[in-house]
């Protein structure tokens, strides 16, 4: 008999057959990927998941991982794992293809995040006259203004070249770029305080302006060696999430059937053969076309 002519009503059975197989419902799975992007400690999604001091910031909506930060909220493209390196894109941010307004772009001080070296800004229609980049102080404190790189003349004639940005018909001397290296992680690039209309943000710029990958890239921390704990290691590796919960933020591994250990998710072989108590043998015993199911309005069929 071919599946597809199998009656309704006897794929609603296996349908909700499948259902009483599923994990009970108290148990929570964390996701193991965004969307495209797997999800690894420190980052797990949603709450419950992953390391808490991660959660906040970075979270799954909609298949889409989403970085927030007092200013807004932006898309994480890629998270190189080895590295700890996250690359995130703000949508109001300019590129080759794209000059837009925008308002910049800041990192919460408190969050474990900080700009990787690679990370370079070129501040766009920043105001020869009023800039505090040019004018030199913001409330006559010169330390939170940034410094336009001398080398970043290159780079600006190269966006230059890009023609949604000549387009915007501001002299290139407007145009400042800075590599935010020893800013820490309190920087703020604050373009209405800044006097500047547009930015953009680049992590690999050689060649073409438009092959140019266009972004931040954040490294992150989540201990002072970024020592991957080893436990989440071997959790991770048994195909289960590592997570810390509870008010001690405690560890536990959880398993793709959301059942949690403190350990890893070896041991599900032998639960569900060692451990199975009778009535669950009885049932599984049963051949399957004959199987008894109780459906949610208790109605037995077979
Ligand atoms: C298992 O861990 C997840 C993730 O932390 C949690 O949401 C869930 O409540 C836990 N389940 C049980 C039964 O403790
Ligand atoms: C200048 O700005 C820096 C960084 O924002 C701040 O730490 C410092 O206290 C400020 N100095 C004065 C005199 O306001």
């Amino acid at each position: 008999m071919s599946f597809h002519r199998l009656p309704l009503s006897l794929l609603l059975l296996l349908l909700l057959l499948l259902l009483a197989l599923l994990p009970p419902s108290y148990s929570q799975v964390c996701q193991r990927f965004c969307g495209d992007i797997p999800l690894r400690y420190p980052f797990g999604g949603g709450p419950g998941c992953g390391d808490p001091r991660f959660t906040k910031y970075v979270s799954c909506n909609q298949r889409q991982l989403i970085f927030t930060t007092h200013t807004g909220s932006y898309v994480v493209t890629n998270i190189d794992y080895p590295n700890a390196i996250i690359y995130i894109l703000d949508p109001t941010m300019s590129t080759c293809l794209c000059a837009q307004p925008s308002k910049g772009f800041s990192l919460d001080w408190d969050a474990p995040f900080s700009f990787d070296d690679s990370s370079v800004f070129a501040l766009l229609d920043c105001s020869l006259d009023s800039s505090p980049i040019y004018k030199g102080a913001v409330g006559g404190n010169t330390s939170n203004v940034p410094q336009c790189a001398n080398s970043g003349t290159a780079l600006c004639s190269s966006l230059y070249t890009c023609q949604p940005i000549s387009q915007l018909d501001v002299p290139i001397s407007t145009c400042c770029v800075y590599v935010p290296v020893d800013l820490g992680p309190a920087f703020e690039m604050d373009l209405e305080k800044l006097q500047c209309k547009a930015y953009t943000a680049v992590y690999s710029f050689e060649g073409d302006p438009e092959a140019w990958k266009y972004g931040v890239a954040l490294k992150y921390k989540f201990n002072v060696k970024n020592d991957y704990p080893q436990y989440c290691g071997n959790c991770e590796k048994s195909n289960g999430a590592c997570a810390y919960t509870g008010i001690y933020n405690s560890f536990v591994c959880n398993c793709p059937s959301g059942v949690n250990t403190t350990t890893d998710c070896y041991f599900q072989a032998s639960w569900n053969h060692g451990s199975m108590s009778k009535a669950c043998k009885k049932i599984s015993s049963i051949p399957f076309p004959q199987r008894i199911v109780v459906t949610p309005w208790g109605e037995r069929d077979g």
